[in-house]
């Protein structure tokens, strides 16, 4: 088993020039199958509202599910950097919300750090959560959580000043103390400057290929989401037509009454079945 992937491990790569990867996840099964592949950096996402509870923004999770989840995932991926996506209106209100939520996910969860959204706004609150010893990743660019004043979920940092901002942005955050930083949805170039200039690990999902590392909605690579498929998304398997295969196959072996066969069924002991034949 590799050694717990840390935040020194992280930045290691970052030195070495060797990508850093990083996957989604929401379950104990997947968990395993990312632990076993070597993910570096486990995102336990509020995207779970849409990729597994059907919803169509993220601003319905709420905390005790997002925690509950992420325990399965430490379950399955223990030397995984696991990070817990705090849900929205959990760490907006006051510092001190955000420092007893974030708490959950360390103490209860086993996370190594957790993520928030926003810029120069929650620079303070990073500030608070560090001094309360919470490691913290920030995110940039595409913010799901404030589709409503983006106007949806559109791509960022396509001006001068947009681009400018999120460059301004990941620098404040780094100096209020984040650990890592994640960006979404913006061009190449924003997100090569942001990396070039960055004295920690900076990721990206839809960033282009210059950051430190790359992000995916797992059920997106895996080609288990298609409600939509975001610019940035790479499918390496189309698990849902090899899921509806087996499914359409259970059903005509039920239907068809080749299922259950003979090993599947649990037999009397020996000499019991005569006894009961007997008697019935
Ligand atoms: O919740 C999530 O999975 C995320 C990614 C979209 C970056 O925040």
């Amino acid at each position: 088993m590799r050694s717990k992937v840390n935040i020194n491990a992280l930045q290691n790569k970052v030195n070495l020039s060797e990508k850093i990867t990083m996957l989604t996840c929401y379950d104990y099964p997947m968990a395993l199958l990312e632990e076993k592949a070597g993910i570096d950096i486990i995102l336990v996402g509020d995207s779970m509202a849409m990729t597994v509870l059907g919803e169509e923004t993220t601003l319905g999770m709420d905390l005790d599910t997002m925690v509950t989840h992420a325990k399965a995932v430490r379950k399955g991926a223990p030397t995984a950097y696991l990070v817990g996506d705090m849900p929205y209106m959990t760490y907006q209100i006051s510092k001190k919300e955000a420092i007893r939520n974030a708490s959950r996910f360390m103490a209860e969860a086993g996370c190594d750090a957790v993520k928030l959204e926003g810029g120069s706004n929650m620079a303070d609150t990073v500030e608070a959560m560090v001094k309360a010893t919470i490691p913290v990743m920030g995110h940039l660019g595409l913010t799901p959580q404030s589709m409503a004043q983006l106007g949806g979920f559109k791509s960022q940092g396509r001006d001068c000043a947009g681009a400018l901002k999120i460059i301004e942005d990941a620098k404040i955050l780094e100096e209020a103390g984040i650990s890592l930083l994640l960006l979404e949805a913006i061009p190449p170039e924003v997100g090569k400057i942001v990396a070039e200039r960055a004295n920690i690990p900076v990721i990206g999902i839809g960033a282009g290929p210059y950051v430190h590392g790359q992000l995916m909605i797992v059920h997106d690579a895996l080609g288990f989401f298609d409600a939509f498929t975001p610019k940035f998304v790479k499918k390496y398997v189309n698990l849902n037509s090899i899921i509806l295969d087996a499914l359409e196959s259970y059903k005509n072996d039920v239907v068809g009454e080749q299922y259950p066969e003979d090993g599947h069924n649990y037999n009397f002991m020996n000499g019991e079945l005569e006894k009961l034949l007997r008697q019935a």
